[in-house]
């Protein structure tokens, strides 16, 4: 037997982490904190454009997180937690429909039994849920679908995750 011993110069150059760190939350987290009104909460725009990208991140987060209520399809047809709202259908809807209405919900939670994801999940993603669940509504209550990029969505800067 002949073993072939290969070099392995292990050169352990600088690591440089420039960590382009999120904001922790750190800075008067007050503002944070507050429950939005739904006046307040009227009034948001989504910042994160309506693209085939974030509808599919959104996708992402809603089959880790909603689905146990809201069902696979958003209908919540599944008789798991009983009035959980049909996403699909927004004129069943109990809170309000607009960006910032559904924004406020899955933040702050809703009603009874709808949990507030405040401390789970990023604000950035809860408007691509946001965003996904638009996607399952009717074609005519759809909003207008964006070009990927359009808008100067940040390059490359994706969480990670990015299974379609
Ligand atoms: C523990 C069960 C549960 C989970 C998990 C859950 N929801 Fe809900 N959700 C509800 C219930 C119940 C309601 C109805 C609230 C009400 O009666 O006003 C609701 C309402 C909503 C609404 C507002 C609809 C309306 O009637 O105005 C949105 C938007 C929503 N959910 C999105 C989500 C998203 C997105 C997730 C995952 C991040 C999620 N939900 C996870 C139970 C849940």
């Amino acid at each position: 037997m002949s073993s072939r011993t290969g070099f392995a110069v292990m050169l352990c150059g600088t690591f440089v982490l420039a960590s382009g760190a999120r904001a922790a939350g750190d800075d008067g987290g007050k503002k944070d904190a507050a429950a939005l009104s739904p006046a307040e909460a009227k009034k948001l725009k989504n910042p994160v454009p309506y693209t085939k990208k974030s509808i599919a991140q959104g996708r992402v987060l809603f089959l880790r997180s909603c689905t146990g209520c809201h069902g696979t399809d958003g209908k919540a047809m599944v008789d798991v937690v009983a009035n959980a709202t049909d996403l699909t259908a927004p004129e069943g809807w109990k809170n309000g429909t607009s960006d910032g209405e559904a924004f406020r919900s899955i933040r702050d939670g809703a009603g009874e039994s709808m949990p507030s994801f405040k401390n789970q999940i990023q604000e950035e993603q809860i408007w691509q849920l946001v965003n996904y669940i638009h996607s399952l509504w009717p074609a005519g209550k759809r909003p207008p679908l964006q070009e990927d990029g359009a808008g100067g969505a940040s390059p490359g800067k994706t969480g990670g995750r990015s299974s379609p």
